[in-house]
């Protein structure tokens, strides 16, 4: 039945110029192509250069998202960025992108859920949009994840790269849309994935520190789980999903989650080999690489999912 939803009506994504092989890296990190490749399936990641910011990939973004979606600047009423890696501490980056896109006034603020940023954002965007105080609304999610990471620390830093992704979403009187999101959070968990850094506390900005196992253990769990929870919610059976954009963190992680749901690796988004973990952009990148290239067409049943730090996670099903 035709209701008020939030309709994805465009994407678009943005990676910094310069792009590093695992062969590249291993020049200056005591590692290999093999070791990456295998445990990770990640082959190359960007890494932004000092003119590359969150904000300004994320305006990239943004400006590729509204044109696809055919929709000004101007008409946006709501902007909400995904990071954990802002430009400032303040102001929210997501004024920073509305400045470079020379929209004034709406709304706009950042979410902070680290790999789940988006599913975030996107849960708050459609709520708004639902509810009715939003009729267009920008969510992305941008990160610079290089300037966090500790360069000595083999075990993480090969793992994650720069990046973002955008959707427009528009309020439509549609069976498309966004049918159902579900968000988690468990801070017991909050010492396996963390920045050792923080205005309130040390003052400085700190970076990322990892228990990988730990976290590999508890992401396919919790995924397998929001997926279920979030396909029941929308009403909708496993063997109708057409594709599911994972968060791109490691290329095993997606694999035993499909598994968990039974759904084929066919009807599965990986871009994980080529822009590695771009954290809260690594969803909305995904997308817009499959809806570029054709394989999402609008109508596909689609599920999104992701999780990290906190831990958070989340999912959400949309109509495309
Ligand atoms: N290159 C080469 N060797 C490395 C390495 C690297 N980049 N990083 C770690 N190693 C070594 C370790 O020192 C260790 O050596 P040892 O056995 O001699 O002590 C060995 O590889 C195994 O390390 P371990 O950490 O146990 O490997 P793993 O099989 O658990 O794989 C991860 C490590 C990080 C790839 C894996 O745990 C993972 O993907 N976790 C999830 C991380 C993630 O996706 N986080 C983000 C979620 S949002």
């Amino acid at each position: 039945m035709s209701q008020r939803r939030a309709v994805i009506a465009g994407t678009g994504s943005a990676l910094p110029r310069t792009r590093v092989s695992n062969a590249e890296l291993a020049q200056r990190v005591d590692t290999s192509d093999e070791w990456i490749t295998e445990r990770t399936g990640i082959k190359f990641r960007h890494i932004a250069e000092a003119d590359e910011t969150t904000a300004t990939l994320g305006a990239d973004a943004a400006r590729k998202a509204l044109e696809a979606a055919g929709i000004e600047a101007n008409d946006i009423d709501l902007i909400v960025l995904a990071t954990a890696t802002p430009d400032n501490t303040f102001p929210a980056s997501a004024t920073k992108i509305q400045k470079m896109l020379g929209i004034r006034g709406c709304a706009a603020f950042d979410v902070a859920a680290v790999c789940s940023g988006f599913l975030y954002a996107l849960s708050v965007a459609e709520s708004m949009i639902r509810a009715g105080s939003a009729s267009k609304a920008l969510v992305i999610g941008s990160e610079t994840f290089s300037r966090i990471l500790d360069w000595e620390d083999r075990g993480t830093c090969v793992l994650f790269g720069d990046g973002a992704g955008a959707v427009v979403l528009a309020a439509e009187e549609s069976e498309r849309g966004v049918l159902a999101t579900r968000l988690h959070a468990d801070g017991e968990h909050g010492e396996m994935l963390y920045v050792d850094g923080g205005p309130s506390t040390t003052g400085t900005v700190g970076k990322l520190r990892m228990k990988g196992r730990e976290v590999f253990r508890h992401a396919v769990v919790n995924l397998a789980e929001v997926m279920t929870e979030t396909l029941e919610a929308a009403g909708v059976g496993a063997d109708r999903v057409d594709w599911v954009v994972p968060h791109q963190a490691n290329a095993r992680i997606i694999d035993a989650t499909v598994r968990k749901l039974g759904l084929p690796a066919e009807k599965v988004v990986v871009t994980v080999d080529q822009h590695a973990n771009t954290s809260a952009a690594s969803v909305p990148l995904a997308l817009d690489v499959a809806v570029r290239d054709g394989r999402i067409q609008r109508g596909d049943l689609i599920v999104l999912e992701a999780m990290g730090g906190g831990f958070t996670w989340g999912a959400a099903v949309v109509r495309f």
